[in-house]
């Protein structure tokens, strides 16, 4: 028998966050003090290097704005199609049309020179992702996009805190896109921001967002009772005795009932309107649990990075792994470490079975589903993608040992499953040479 995991996640912020929910619940405090969000903008604003910072209800809510302030004449939004399909939908709730552009395998961001083929005279915006954690290649972007005279916009949910050459993603372009939701590095149950040097843009964003009513009390104390459930359920002593067995159980017995409850994403589904109840403003008290995480972002990244590099070193040499670039340089803070490998459930199942807790990453590729087919365009590096990332576990509380018994097991994995063979090396030997030197591997597998 094997000891028992940690958990695939847990939520970031403080536990004494729930007490504070609480008391302001109590005390009916939870609307009051508007100082609060503007002190949070401040800080957003001074942290990132830009002028404006304007509080969201949701990052989604910032992408739609921000959008249907960019998009009046022209119509057409360059993206990476491997995101949450509702970042589609609020690309088509803003009136604009996606243009999916393929995506670089080793990061799972936008490709550059997609984006340089798709800039057209009808051209509105380039929005990138900053997925995993991971920068796209955002200095690329932002050139050719200052070249052709286009806004750009950073949809950085995944990756607050980033640097690359010293500045912060969401900074690099028009707009940079924060979400501060419950499965995200800085968490206040719902939440996000959009940063900008515009001051018009800004202006208009502030002036639209005061119209909207404050986010729902009784909506907040549920997300907070569902994040307290989960971090009690994933707190190791209870983890270990209860809840890994019943998701492990869940997973190798595909029951659905369990495994639903542990997916990100569900089926995708279009919305051409923007839904009135995501219309909403950021409330003081969730202000308040946000300031302080802000002084520990650094902090968590450096350890995640620390957490990648063991990651790196145990398994960038498997041929049958494609592995996220190793970047010490602050430009990757990993919120996870997303490998993709051929068959990924076979994987996760022989993990799972030899006492690990893991999951492949649920996001799919929106360039291939049916609800966007008006816009649908070949993407294969983001078809194969999607069906190959598995997710492995960076959060702080993680720790080294596990992050070393993922490792050990993943090799013993692919040497016990996958005989290497000379073919495998060679091919994973010239994929190496090749994005050296600065271009994308060929996508060369089959996905499952
Ligand atoms: C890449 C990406 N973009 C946007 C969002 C939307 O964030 P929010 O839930 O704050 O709207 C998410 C949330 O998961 C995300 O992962």
């Amino acid at each position: 028998m094997f000891p028992p995991p940690r958990s695939r996640a847990r939520f970031y912020g403080r536990s004494t966050n729930y007490t504070s929910v609480a008391k302001e619940a109590l005390l009916r405090t939870i609307e009051s003090g508007d100082d609060d969000v503007t002190r949070l903008e401040g800080e957003l604003a001074a942290i990132i290097g830009v002028r404006h910072a304007v509080a969201m209800p949701q990052a989604r809510v910032g992408i739609y704005l921000t959008l249907r302030a960019l998009t009046r004449t022209k119509k057409k939004v360059i993206l990476s199609p491997y995101t949450i399909h509702d970042v589609i939908n609020m690309v088509i709730c803003a009136g604009a049309t996606p243009v999916f552009a393929d995506i670089d395998r080793k990061t799972c961001n936008i490709d550059t020179r997609e984006v340089e083929q798709l800039i057209d005279s009808d051209t509105a915006a380039v929005m990138v992702t900053h997925l995993h954690g991971l920068a796209c290649d955002i200095e690329g972007v932002a050139k050719v996009c200052r070249a052709r005279g286009v806004p750009l916009l950073e949809d950085t949910s995944q990756s607050f805190g980033a640097r690359v050459n010293g500045k912060r993603l969401g900074s690099f372009g028009t707009a940079g896109i924060f979400s501060f939701g419950m499965a995200k590095n800085l968490n206040c149950l719902y939440g996000g921001a959009v940063v900008t040097d515009d001051e018009k843009l800004a202006a208009e964003l502030r002036h639209e967002i005061a119209t909207y009513p404050l986010m729902d009390s009784s909506m907040l104390l549920k997300r907070a009772a569902f994040c307290l459930t989960g971090d009690v359920l994933t707190w190791p002593p209870i983890f270990g005795v209860s809840t890994y067995w019943a998701f492990r159980y869940g997973y190798l017995h595909g029951v659905e009932a369990l495994n639903k409850r542990v997916r990100g994403e569900d089926a995708p589904q279009i919305k051409t309107e923007i839904p009135a109840t995501y219309l909403r403003r950021m409330t003081p008290m969730q202000a308040r649990l946000l300031i302080p995480q802000l002084a520990e972002v650094d902090r968590l990244s450096e350890i995640r990075a620390g957490y990648a590099k063991l990651y790196d070193d145990g398994l960038s040499d498997i041929p049958e792994i494609i592995t996220p670039p190793l970047r010490r340089d602050g430009s990757h803070i990993y919120l996870n470490y997303a490998i993709q490998v051929e068959d990924r459930h076979a994987l996760v199942r022989f993990l799972m079975q030899h006492g690990r807790d893991l999951t492949v990453q649920h996001m799919g590729n929106n360039a291939d589903y049916e609800c966007y087919s008006a816009w649908k365009r070949d993407c294969p590096n983001a078809r194969l993608t999607a069906t190959q990332v598995v997710l492995l576990p960076t959060y702080p509380g993680y720790g080294v040992a596990e992050v070393q018994r993922n490792v050990e097991l993943i090799q013993t994995y692919f040497r016990v499953h996958h005989q290497r063979t000379e073919p495998a090396r060679a091919a994973h030997d010239a994929q190496r040479s090749v994005s050296v030197a600065g271009v994308n591997p060929a996508p060369s597998r089959s996905g499952n």
